[in-house]
Parts: structure tokens; sequence; C-alpha cells
């Protein structure tokens, strides 16, 4: 399913997050590179429809708006944000049957059973939330993003906390996810997926400084490695705010 982005701006207030975006997404994971700042979460809520773009800006999934899809549109997208939405109180269990309940899907237990599964925490789905490791909290907000197999998943640096073996797990679930979905990822860390996206789009203050395939890039740079590319274009100091 096509997901076109025309012109998208974010303001907050005075400040402009988000600068004229304009992108064609179809399926294959592509993954937003940026420093802190460069505008990657502000994208993200708004694909998600967390947060409303500047009026003048159109999204549109597989030829129509998001305001005529409505609430439909919701039902095509799956969104894990930076900071992790969990319920300390609840079951790891009991939050997704919350969040299938909150997507309005029906009959998700066996569903459920094997995105637990999938991200290893079948064995702890009776265990509070609160209680979780980074990492385990990182891999619940996965399977719930995943939850009803959205066309359009967003991942908002979802390897945060991740052990160097779960990050191979998390890797293979994207990279098998995407042979028939959309896969939007953001990360500063360029070895998650200089390997694994399809398309990358380099992001610098609210704009596209770059877009293509790993190797189009690099050939477009000179530069023989996406780390490389990355330091001759932000310099060797993070922008973090
Ligand atoms: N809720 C907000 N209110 C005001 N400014 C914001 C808000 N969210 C983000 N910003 C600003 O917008 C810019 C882009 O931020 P963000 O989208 O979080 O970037 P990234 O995810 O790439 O680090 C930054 O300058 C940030 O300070
Ligand atoms: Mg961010």
């Amino acid at each position: 399913m096509t997901l076109e982005l025309k012109n998208v701006s974010k303001h907050y207030r005075k400040k402009l997050a988000l600068n004229g975006f304009t992108y064609s997404f179809s399926s294959g994971i592509y993954a937003l590179l940026g420093p802190n700042g460069a505008g990657k979460s502000t994208l993200m809520n708004i694909i998600a429809g967390v947060i409303e773009a500047d009026k003048g800006s159109g999204i549109f999934l597989a030829g129509r708006s998001i305001g005529e899809l409505g609430d439909d549109y919701r039902s095509h997208i799956g969104f894990m944000p930076q900071r992790n939405a969990l319920i300390d109180s609840f079951s790891a269990l009991r939050f997704m049957k919350y969040i299938s309940g909150l997507k309005g899907l029906k009959n998700t237990d066996s569903e459920i059973a094997e995105l637990m599964k999938k991200v290893e925490l079948y064995g702890n789905r009776n265990e509070k939330c609160g209680g979780f490791s980074g990492g385990m909290k990182q891999r619940l907000m996965l399977a719930q993003a995943m939850l009803g197999s959205p066309d359009i998943l967003i991942l908002d640096e979802p390897t945060a906390g991740l052990d160097p073996r779960q990050r191979v797990i998390f890797r293979n679930m994207m990279r098998e996810y995407s042979v028939n979905n959309t896969v939007i990822v953001s990360t500063h860390i360029v070895s998650d997926i200089e390997a694994q996206a399809d398309n990358i789009i380099i992001m610098k203050a609210g704009e596209i400084t770059a877009s293509g395939t790993n190797s189009a890039l690099l050939e477009r740079y000179g530069c023989s490695e996406l780390e490389e590319l990355y330091l001759k274009l932000f310099g060797e100091k993070d922008d973090t705010e």
C-alpha cells in the first residue's frame, strides 16, 4: 500500500520541526537517519496520526487522504513511539489485550501469543510491565505495534536498550515483515540499518538531505560506508540538544 507525503510541515509554535517533507513509501524498509532534532519523531508521529501536520500538508494512503479515511486510517498503522507508553501495573499479556481492544481487533489471542513468542516475552506474559528491563519494554512495544498486521509499521528508535542478540532478532522480524508491508524505522545508529534498509532517508533540520539505497548514497558521496557518509554530512559531533 503506497503512503504518500506531500509537502508535510510542522511548526511547534515558531519552531519549524518539519519543512515540506515530500516522499512516497511503498513496501520495504525505509530508514530515517539523522541527528537528534532532525524531525524524525515529528514525522513519525504525524504519519501515525498522533499529531497533526500544519495546514497544507498532504498525507495519502493508497491515494486517499488521511482526512477522507478518518478512523479507518489508523487500522492500517502500527506505531512504536520513541518513549514507551506501557502501563506499569498491567501484565504484558493484559497490555497486549488492551492495545488489541483499542485497535478494535477481535479474536487476537493466538496472534498475541505468537507475537509474544517472537519477541521472546511469552514466558514473561503474566509479569507486570513496570518490572521489565528497558529491552523487554522495547520488545513489548514492538509486539503491540505489529498487532493486527498493519500495512504501515512505524518504529521510532526501536533498538534502544536491546542487546546484540535481540537486535538480530529484531532485524529479522523487520526484514520478514517488510516483504509485504512498509516499515519506517528511525535511528541514529548507522549499523542498525545499513545492511537492512531498502531506502535510506537522511534528514537534517526537518528536511531531506539525501535519500536512496545504501549503495546509491555511498556512490553519490564517494564514501565506502554509511558511517563515513553520516560523519561527512553531520560532523564528528552529534547535534544533540
Ligand atoms: N512538542 C514539542 N514542542 C516544541 N518543540 C518540539 C516538540 N517536539 C519536538 N520539538 C522540536 O522539533 C525538532 C524536531 O524534533 P524531533 O522530531 O523529536 O527530532 P528527532 O526525532 O529527529 O530527534 C527539535 O528541534 C525539537 O526540539
Ligand atoms: Mg526522535
